[in-house]
Protein backbone atom coordinates (compact mmCIF):
# COMPACT_ATOMS: atom_id res chain seq x y z
CA UNK A 1 0.00 0.00 0.00
CA UNK A 2 1.41 3.37 -1.08
CA UNK A 3 -0.13 6.92 -0.36
CA UNK A 4 0.70 9.66 -2.20
CA UNK A 5 0.42 13.31 -1.60
CA UNK A 6 -0.89 15.57 -4.55
CA UNK A 7 -0.32 19.17 -4.92
CA UNK A 8 -1.88 21.32 -7.63
CA UNK A 9 -1.67 24.83 -8.32
CA UNK A 10 -1.76 25.68 -11.83
CA UNK A 11 -4.54 28.22 -12.25
CA UNK A 12 -7.03 29.39 -9.28
CA UNK A 13 -7.58 26.15 -7.33
CA UNK A 14 -5.12 25.25 -4.41
CA UNK A 15 -5.20 21.39 -3.78
CA UNK A 16 -3.78 19.35 -1.98
CA UNK A 17 -4.95 15.20 -2.06
CA UNK A 18 -3.70 12.05 -0.58
CA UNK A 19 -4.23 9.12 -2.96
CA UNK A 20 -3.91 5.35 -2.17
CA UNK A 21 -2.31 3.04 -4.48
CA UNK A 22 -3.13 5.78 -8.05
CA UNK A 23 -6.95 4.85 -7.31
CA UNK A 24 -8.50 5.30 -4.09
CA UNK A 25 -8.85 8.83 -2.81
CA UNK A 26 -8.26 9.55 0.80
CA UNK A 27 -8.99 12.89 0.46
CA UNK A 28 -9.39 15.86 -1.82
CA UNK A 29 -8.86 19.22 -0.36
CA UNK A 30 -9.29 22.35 -2.85
CA UNK A 31 -9.56 26.17 -2.12
CA UNK A 32 -11.09 27.61 -4.87
CA UNK A 33 -10.51 31.63 -5.46
CA UNK A 34 -13.56 31.81 -7.68
CA UNK A 35 -14.78 34.81 -5.61
CA UNK A 36 -11.18 36.49 -5.85
CA UNK A 37 -11.25 36.40 -9.59
CA UNK A 38 -14.77 37.01 -10.34
CA UNK A 39 -14.90 40.69 -10.12
CA UNK A 40 -12.37 40.35 -12.97
CA UNK A 41 -14.17 37.74 -15.36
CA UNK A 42 -10.71 35.79 -15.49
CA UNK A 43 -8.06 35.03 -13.17
CA UNK A 44 -5.68 37.60 -11.86
CA UNK A 45 -2.13 35.52 -11.88
CA UNK A 46 -0.51 37.91 -9.49
CA UNK A 47 -3.28 37.65 -7.34
CA UNK A 48 -3.68 33.85 -7.83
CA UNK A 49 -0.38 33.47 -6.78
CA UNK A 50 -1.06 35.32 -3.72
CA UNK A 51 -3.85 33.29 -2.39
CA UNK A 52 -2.10 30.01 -3.50
CA UNK A 53 1.09 31.15 -0.60
CA UNK A 54 -1.73 31.99 2.07
CA UNK A 55 -3.89 28.72 0.99
CA UNK A 56 -1.15 25.90 0.49
CA UNK A 57 -1.07 25.25 3.96
CA UNK A 58 -4.16 25.14 5.55
CA UNK A 59 -5.64 22.81 2.45
CA UNK A 60 -2.39 20.29 2.61
CA UNK A 61 -2.93 20.22 6.23
CA UNK A 62 -6.79 19.73 6.05
CA UNK A 63 -5.90 16.94 3.11
CA UNK A 64 -3.30 15.01 5.37
CA UNK A 65 -6.10 15.61 8.54
CA UNK A 66 -9.10 14.25 6.10
CA UNK A 67 -7.17 11.27 5.69
CA UNK A 68 -5.97 10.40 8.87
CA UNK A 69 -2.38 10.44 7.80
CA UNK A 70 1.16 11.42 9.20
CA UNK A 71 3.73 12.95 6.67
CA UNK A 72 5.54 9.97 8.02
CA UNK A 73 3.23 7.77 6.11
CA UNK A 74 3.84 9.04 2.37
CA UNK A 75 5.88 7.10 -0.32
CA UNK A 76 5.93 10.83 -2.67
CA UNK A 77 4.88 13.76 -3.26
CA UNK A 78 3.61 15.03 -6.58
CA UNK A 79 3.20 17.88 -7.68
CA UNK A 80 2.04 19.77 -11.31
CA UNK A 81 4.99 21.92 -12.68
CA UNK A 82 3.27 22.26 -15.90
CA UNK A 83 1.67 23.73 -17.78
CA UNK A 84 -0.33 26.68 -16.41
CA UNK A 85 0.05 30.02 -14.86
CA UNK A 86 3.73 30.24 -14.06
CA UNK A 87 3.31 32.58 -10.67
CA UNK A 88 0.42 30.24 -9.64
CA UNK A 89 2.43 26.79 -10.42
CA UNK A 90 5.75 28.43 -8.86
CA UNK A 91 3.76 28.45 -5.27
CA UNK A 92 2.58 24.62 -5.42
CA UNK A 93 5.85 23.70 -6.92
CA UNK A 94 7.78 25.54 -4.00
CA UNK A 95 5.79 24.33 -1.39
CA UNK A 96 5.69 20.37 -2.85
CA UNK A 97 9.74 20.97 -2.90
CA UNK A 98 9.89 22.35 0.96
CA UNK A 99 6.99 19.25 2.37
CA UNK A 100 9.43 16.62 0.19
CA UNK A 101 12.72 17.86 1.57
CA UNK A 102 11.92 18.20 5.23
CA UNK A 103 10.08 15.05 5.04
CA UNK A 104 12.72 12.95 2.75
CA UNK A 105 10.03 11.98 -0.22
CA UNK A 106 10.94 11.31 -3.50
CA UNK A 107 9.52 14.66 -5.63
CA UNK A 108 7.76 13.54 -8.78
CA UNK A 109 6.49 16.64 -11.25
CA UNK A 110 3.36 16.24 -13.28
CA UNK A 111 2.01 17.39 -16.39
CA UNK A 112 -1.62 19.17 -15.71
CA UNK A 113 -2.62 17.74 -19.22
CA UNK A 114 -2.01 14.20 -18.75
CA UNK A 115 -3.71 14.21 -14.91
CA UNK A 116 -6.72 15.79 -16.02
CA UNK A 117 -7.48 12.58 -18.25
CA UNK A 118 -6.16 10.34 -15.33
CA UNK A 119 -9.28 12.38 -13.31
CA UNK A 120 -11.22 10.18 -15.38
CA UNK A 121 -10.68 6.53 -13.87
CA UNK A 122 -10.83 8.21 -10.01
CA UNK A 123 -13.03 5.80 -8.45
CA UNK A 124 -14.68 4.04 -11.00
CA UNK A 125 -13.85 0.89 -9.72
CA UNK A 126 -15.11 -1.16 -13.18
CA UNK A 127 -12.68 1.36 -15.02
CA UNK A 128 -8.83 1.08 -14.39
CA UNK A 129 -6.63 2.58 -16.15
CA UNK A 130 -3.89 0.38 -17.76
CA UNK A 131 -6.26 -2.10 -19.26
CA UNK A 132 -5.08 -3.27 -22.22
CA UNK A 133 -9.28 -3.95 -23.46
CA UNK A 134 -9.10 0.00 -23.11
CA UNK A 135 -6.01 0.96 -25.67
CA UNK A 136 -5.71 2.38 -27.94
CA UNK A 137 -7.36 5.09 -25.82
CA UNK A 138 -8.52 8.57 -27.10
CA UNK A 139 -8.90 11.38 -24.80
CA UNK A 140 -10.46 14.32 -25.47
CA UNK A 141 -9.21 16.99 -22.54
CA UNK A 142 -11.58 20.04 -22.51
CA UNK A 143 -10.53 22.59 -19.90
CA UNK A 144 -10.27 26.54 -19.88
CA UNK A 145 -6.95 25.96 -21.05
CA UNK A 146 -6.99 23.63 -23.25
CA UNK A 147 -9.37 21.53 -26.02
CA UNK A 148 -7.15 18.72 -27.36
CA UNK A 149 -7.93 14.98 -28.72
CA UNK A 150 -4.36 12.66 -27.94
CA UNK A 151 -3.72 9.54 -28.63
CA UNK A 152 -2.91 6.91 -25.89
CA UNK A 153 -1.54 3.63 -26.47
CA UNK A 154 -1.15 0.68 -24.10
CA UNK A 155 2.57 1.88 -23.74
CA UNK A 156 2.23 5.21 -22.25
CA UNK A 157 2.81 7.37 -25.57
CA UNK A 158 0.57 10.10 -26.08
CA UNK A 159 0.17 11.52 -29.35
CA UNK A 160 -1.75 14.41 -30.19
CA UNK A 161 -3.99 14.12 -32.98
CA UNK A 162 -5.92 17.94 -32.56
CA UNK A 163 -5.04 20.97 -30.48
CA UNK A 164 -7.63 24.50 -30.08
CA UNK A 165 -6.15 26.85 -32.92
CA UNK A 166 -6.92 29.75 -30.95
CA UNK A 167 -9.68 29.53 -27.57
CA UNK A 168 -9.83 26.36 -25.77
CA UNK A 169 -13.82 25.33 -25.42
CA UNK A 170 -13.76 26.81 -21.51
CA UNK A 171 -12.33 29.77 -22.32
CA UNK A 172 -15.37 30.17 -25.04
CA UNK A 173 -17.58 29.64 -22.31
CA UNK A 174 -16.24 31.31 -20.00
CA UNK A 175 -16.05 34.81 -22.62
CA UNK A 176 -19.42 34.40 -24.02
CA UNK A 177 -20.62 34.70 -20.46
CA UNK A 178 -18.38 37.96 -19.86
CA UNK A 179 -20.13 39.26 -23.29
CA UNK A 180 -23.76 38.80 -21.60
CA UNK A 181 -22.71 40.35 -18.38
CA UNK A 182 -23.58 37.07 -16.51
CA UNK A 183 -20.57 35.92 -14.52
CA UNK A 184 -17.58 34.15 -14.11
CA UNK A 185 -16.76 31.48 -14.71
CA UNK A 186 -19.47 31.06 -17.66
CA UNK A 187 -19.15 27.49 -18.18
CA UNK A 188 -21.44 26.61 -15.40
CA UNK A 189 -23.81 29.75 -15.89
CA UNK A 190 -24.07 29.36 -19.13
CA UNK A 191 -25.33 25.14 -18.65
CA UNK A 192 -27.71 26.45 -15.59
CA UNK A 193 -29.26 29.06 -18.10
CA UNK A 194 -29.16 26.59 -21.06
CA UNK A 195 -31.77 24.32 -19.23
CA UNK A 196 -34.61 26.79 -19.97
CA UNK A 197 -32.93 27.66 -23.58
CA UNK A 198 -33.93 25.77 -27.01
CA UNK A 199 -30.27 24.86 -27.98
CA UNK A 200 -32.16 25.44 -31.84
CA UNK A 201 -33.14 28.88 -31.67
CA UNK A 202 -29.85 30.50 -32.88
CA UNK A 203 -27.75 29.14 -35.54
CA UNK A 204 -24.44 29.35 -34.20
CA UNK A 205 -21.41 28.10 -36.94
CA UNK A 206 -19.57 24.73 -36.36
CA UNK A 207 -15.85 25.38 -37.15
CA UNK A 208 -15.61 22.07 -39.70
CA UNK A 209 -14.48 24.57 -42.57
CA UNK A 210 -11.32 26.63 -42.78
CA UNK A 211 -11.50 30.21 -43.60
CA UNK A 212 -11.20 29.62 -47.70
CA UNK A 213 -15.10 28.06 -46.97
CA UNK A 214 -13.20 24.51 -47.82
CA UNK A 215 -13.60 21.54 -46.21
CA UNK A 216 -10.52 21.39 -43.37
CA UNK A 217 -7.43 19.81 -44.77
CA UNK A 218 -7.06 15.94 -43.59
CA UNK A 219 -3.86 16.95 -41.26
CA UNK A 220 -6.23 20.19 -39.61
CA UNK A 221 -9.36 17.57 -39.55
CA UNK A 222 -9.05 17.42 -35.98
CA UNK A 223 -8.17 20.38 -34.92
CA UNK A 224 -10.61 22.88 -33.21
CA UNK A 225 -11.15 26.41 -33.36
CA UNK A 226 -13.81 28.60 -30.98
CA UNK A 227 -12.97 32.44 -32.24
CA UNK A 228 -15.95 32.27 -34.55
CA UNK A 229 -18.46 31.17 -32.90
CA UNK A 230 -17.53 33.76 -30.59
CA UNK A 231 -17.59 36.32 -32.53
CA UNK A 232 -20.95 34.87 -33.70
CA UNK A 233 -22.51 35.27 -30.47
CA UNK A 234 -21.32 38.95 -30.25
CA UNK A 235 -22.60 40.01 -33.61
CA UNK A 236 -26.20 38.39 -32.68
CA UNK A 237 -26.03 39.90 -29.43
CA UNK A 238 -25.57 43.49 -31.29
CA UNK A 239 -28.44 42.60 -34.12
CA UNK A 240 -30.47 42.17 -31.11
CA UNK A 241 -29.80 45.64 -29.98
CA UNK A 242 -27.91 45.15 -27.41
CA UNK A 243 -27.94 43.08 -24.15
CA UNK A 244 -30.72 45.84 -22.22
CA UNK A 245 -33.02 44.52 -25.33
CA UNK A 246 -32.64 40.83 -24.90
CA UNK A 247 -35.51 38.92 -22.79
CA UNK A 248 -34.51 36.20 -20.31
CA UNK A 249 -36.51 34.11 -23.04
CA UNK A 250 -34.31 35.58 -25.52
CA UNK A 251 -31.58 34.87 -23.38
CA UNK A 252 -31.67 31.24 -22.63
CA UNK A 253 -32.28 30.72 -26.04
CA UNK A 254 -29.20 32.22 -27.30
CA UNK A 255 -26.78 30.12 -24.23
CA UNK A 256 -28.77 26.80 -24.90
CA UNK A 257 -27.43 27.46 -29.13
CA UNK A 258 -24.26 28.59 -28.56
CA UNK A 259 -23.59 25.31 -25.83
CA UNK A 260 -24.96 23.27 -28.14
CA UNK A 261 -22.99 24.04 -30.80
CA UNK A 262 -19.47 23.78 -28.93
CA UNK A 263 -21.05 20.44 -27.41
CA UNK A 264 -21.91 19.53 -31.61
CA UNK A 265 -18.42 20.30 -32.55
CA UNK A 266 -16.59 18.30 -29.79
CA UNK A 267 -18.35 15.28 -29.90
CA UNK A 268 -18.44 15.17 -33.86
CA UNK A 269 -14.47 15.47 -33.53
CA UNK A 270 -13.60 13.28 -31.19
CA UNK A 271 -16.07 10.43 -32.86
CA UNK A 272 -14.52 11.64 -36.31
CA UNK A 273 -10.89 10.64 -34.65
CA UNK A 274 -11.58 7.86 -32.53
CA UNK A 275 -12.89 6.22 -35.97
CA UNK A 276 -10.05 7.40 -37.67
CA UNK A 277 -7.38 6.12 -34.75
CA UNK A 278 -9.26 2.97 -34.40
CA UNK A 279 -9.49 3.80 -30.63
CA UNK A 280 -10.89 1.22 -27.71
CA UNK A 281 -12.34 3.97 -25.47
CA UNK A 282 -13.14 7.71 -25.54
CA UNK A 283 -11.75 9.41 -22.09
CA UNK A 284 -13.72 12.99 -21.70
CA UNK A 285 -11.45 15.44 -19.20
CA UNK A 286 -11.01 18.81 -18.17
CA UNK A 287 -13.31 21.51 -16.45
CA UNK A 288 -15.78 21.35 -19.68
CA UNK A 289 -16.32 17.64 -18.39
CA UNK A 290 -18.64 18.77 -16.00
CA UNK A 291 -21.14 19.88 -18.85
CA UNK A 292 -24.51 17.86 -18.80
CA UNK A 293 -24.71 18.63 -22.06
CA UNK A 294 -21.56 17.69 -22.82
CA UNK A 295 -21.39 14.19 -20.98
CA UNK A 296 -24.90 13.21 -22.62
CA UNK A 297 -24.25 14.21 -25.79
CA UNK A 298 -20.72 12.31 -25.09
CA UNK A 299 -22.45 9.12 -24.43
CA UNK A 300 -25.40 9.18 -26.58
CA UNK A 301 -22.96 9.34 -29.57
CA UNK A 302 -20.09 7.25 -29.14
CA UNK A 303 -19.58 5.15 -32.32
CA UNK A 304 -20.04 1.59 -31.17
CA UNK A 305 -17.32 -0.63 -29.73
CA UNK A 306 -15.62 1.62 -28.29
CA UNK A 307 -16.22 2.44 -24.06
CA UNK A 308 -17.42 6.48 -23.08
CA UNK A 309 -15.12 7.17 -19.69
CA UNK A 310 -17.23 9.75 -18.36
CA UNK A 311 -15.01 11.28 -15.03
CA UNK A 312 -16.86 11.94 -11.71
CA UNK A 313 -18.01 15.96 -11.57
CA UNK A 314 -15.76 16.48 -8.85
CA UNK A 315 -12.20 14.96 -10.94
CA UNK A 316 -13.37 17.47 -13.92
CA UNK A 317 -12.57 20.20 -12.54
CA UNK A 318 -8.67 21.26 -11.08
CA UNK A 319 -7.98 18.90 -8.34
CA UNK A 320 -4.96 17.23 -6.54
CA UNK A 321 -6.42 13.61 -6.46
CA UNK A 322 -5.40 13.43 -10.31
CA UNK A 323 -1.86 14.48 -9.51
CA UNK A 324 -1.32 12.29 -6.60
CA UNK A 325 -3.40 9.42 -8.90
CA UNK A 326 -0.79 9.42 -11.50
CA UNK A 327 2.08 10.57 -9.56
CA UNK A 328 1.94 6.90 -7.89
CA UNK A 329 2.51 5.27 -11.39
CA UNK A 330 5.72 7.49 -11.88
CA UNK A 331 6.40 6.57 -7.79
CA UNK A 332 5.84 2.66 -8.75
CA UNK A 333 7.93 3.03 -12.16
CA UNK A 334 10.67 4.66 -9.94
CA UNK A 335 10.63 7.63 -11.72
CA UNK A 336 11.31 10.84 -9.90
CA UNK A 337 11.96 14.58 -10.26
CA UNK A 338 15.61 16.25 -9.58
CA UNK A 339 14.89 19.61 -6.60
CA UNK A 340 15.13 21.51 -9.27
CA UNK A 341 12.97 20.95 -11.34
CA UNK A 342 10.95 24.44 -12.66
CA UNK A 343 7.58 25.39 -13.46
CA UNK A 344 7.00 25.86 -17.12
CA UNK A 345 4.22 27.68 -18.63
CA UNK A 346 3.71 25.16 -21.87
CA UNK A 347 4.97 21.45 -22.04
CA UNK A 348 4.70 19.45 -25.69
CA UNK A 349 1.61 17.09 -25.30
CA UNK A 350 3.68 14.43 -27.02
CA UNK A 351 5.05 12.20 -23.82
CA UNK A 352 5.19 8.72 -22.47
CA UNK A 353 3.38 8.25 -18.98
CA UNK A 354 4.39 5.67 -17.04
CA UNK A 355 1.27 3.43 -16.98
CA UNK A 356 1.74 0.94 -14.10
CA UNK A 357 -0.23 -2.75 -15.09
CA UNK A 358 -0.87 -4.29 -11.84
O1 LIG B 1 -10.05 22.10 -15.66
P1 LIG B 1 -10.40 23.44 -15.13
O2 LIG B 1 -10.91 23.52 -13.72
O3 LIG B 1 -9.18 24.42 -15.21
C1 LIG B 1 -8.28 24.45 -16.28
O4 LIG B 1 -7.37 23.59 -16.31
O5 LIG B 1 -8.50 25.32 -17.15
O6 LIG B 1 -11.47 24.05 -16.15
C2 LIG B 1 -12.08 25.28 -15.91
C3 LIG B 1 -12.99 25.57 -17.10
C4 LIG B 1 -13.61 26.97 -17.08
O7 LIG B 1 -13.43 27.55 -18.35
C5 LIG B 1 -15.08 26.70 -16.80
O8 LIG B 1 -15.97 27.66 -17.37
C6 LIG B 1 -15.26 25.34 -17.42
O9 LIG B 1 -14.08 24.64 -17.12
N1 LIG B 1 -16.42 24.64 -16.84
C7 LIG B 1 -17.54 24.34 -17.53
C8 LIG B 1 -18.43 23.75 -16.59
N2 LIG B 1 -17.81 23.71 -15.38
C9 LIG B 1 -16.57 24.25 -15.54
N3 LIG B 1 -17.86 24.53 -18.81
C10 LIG B 1 -19.08 24.13 -19.22
N4 LIG B 1 -20.00 23.58 -18.39
C11 LIG B 1 -19.72 23.38 -17.08
N5 LIG B 1 -20.63 22.84 -16.26
ZN1 LIG C 1 -7.11 22.04 -15.39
Amino acid sequence: MSLILGIESSCDETAVSVVRDGREVLSNAVASQIAKHAPYGGVIPELAARAHLQAAFPTAEEALKTAGVKPSDLSAVAVTHAPGLIPSLLVGLNFAKGFASANHLPLIGINHFSAHIYGAFLEQPEIVFGDPALFPMLALVVSGGHTALVVVDSDGKMTLAGTTMDDAAGEAFDKAAKVLNLGYPGGPLIEKLSKNGNPHAVEFPRSFIASSGKPLAPENRFHFSFSGVKTALLYHVRDCGGIENISDAMLFDILASYQEAIVDVLCRKAFDAARFYHVKSVVLAGGVACNGALRERFAATIPAGCKAILPLKKYCTDNAAMVGGLGWHYWKNGVSSPLTLDAQARLPLNQVLPICFE
